[in-house]
């Protein structure tokens, strides 16, 4: 799936997220945050300017947030996104109010809207987790022009081919072939296990730019 889709996923499908800031102390604070709109230079979601989630926003530019769908963990998926945010203002407030209609019970007048502003997420990444498959599946996306570094395992060449990996793997998610043994990135939970059970020192954690 493109970016694209994953936006739209989070908005249209899950549209209700947990966003996570930090306080001015550096401790993390959560909320529960609407999705609202997307496109092709990121996500759209509004609040009220008196709001602590506000004061957050504007200190420190950055958010992490987690949607999930489904109805239970076996049956679910999560997308998550890290990002850079900037305030827009309030001419988006007329499309963002189009798109969710719910909104106007609980901003019923064009008064009681007065403290409202939109922000945008423009640049980040994100990951797309899906339990409901077999073995797991994982995707990695960027946007706006971020570098995505992901930790991920990889098996280097002084693998020798004794299998211990896969026999830990939970996925089963590592082809050993005759020469070259691959961790499938997809499937991986990165749990770690091949790196810790690996008699050879083959296994290793490093990070990728996708
Ligand atoms: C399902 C749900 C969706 C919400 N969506 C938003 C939203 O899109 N924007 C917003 O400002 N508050 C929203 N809220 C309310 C915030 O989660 C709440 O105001 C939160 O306490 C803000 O943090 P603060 O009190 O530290 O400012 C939502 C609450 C719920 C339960």
């Amino acid at each position: 799936m493109t970016t694209k889709n994953y936006f739209s996923y989070l908005v249209t499908k899950i549209h209700s997220t947990v966003i996570a800031t930090v306080e001015e102390n550096g401790l993390p604070v959560t909320c529960a945050i609407d999705m609202m709109d997307y496109d092709e230079n990121g996500l759209y979601f509004l609040t009220a300017k008196g709001k602590g989630f506000y004061d957050r926003l504007k200190k420190k530019g950055f958010i992490s947030l987690t949607g999930m769908d489904g109805q239970d963990t076996m049956n679910s998926v999560a997308i998550s996104v890290h990002g850079k945010v900037r305030e827009r203002g309030t001419e988006l407030l007329p499309r963002l109010f189009e798109k969710n209609p719910h909104m106007r019970e609980i901003y019923p007048t064009q008064e009681s809207m007065s403290a409202l502003t939109v922000f945008q997420i423009f640049e980040g990444s994100g990951e797309w987790f899906d339990l409901s498959k077999k073995p797991i599946e994982r995707e990695n996306f960027t946007f706006g022009g971020a570098e995505n570094m992901q930790k991920r395992y990889f098996i280097n060449d002084n693998c020798t081919g004794c299998k211990l990996c896969y026999f830990h793997c939970p996925q089963k998610c590592i082809t050993i072939m005759e020469k070259t043994t691959v961790i499938q990135q997809r499937h991986c939970l990165h749990c770690g296990n091949c790196f810790a059970v690996c008699p050879a020192g083959a296994v290793e954690k490093r990070g990728e730019t996708l």
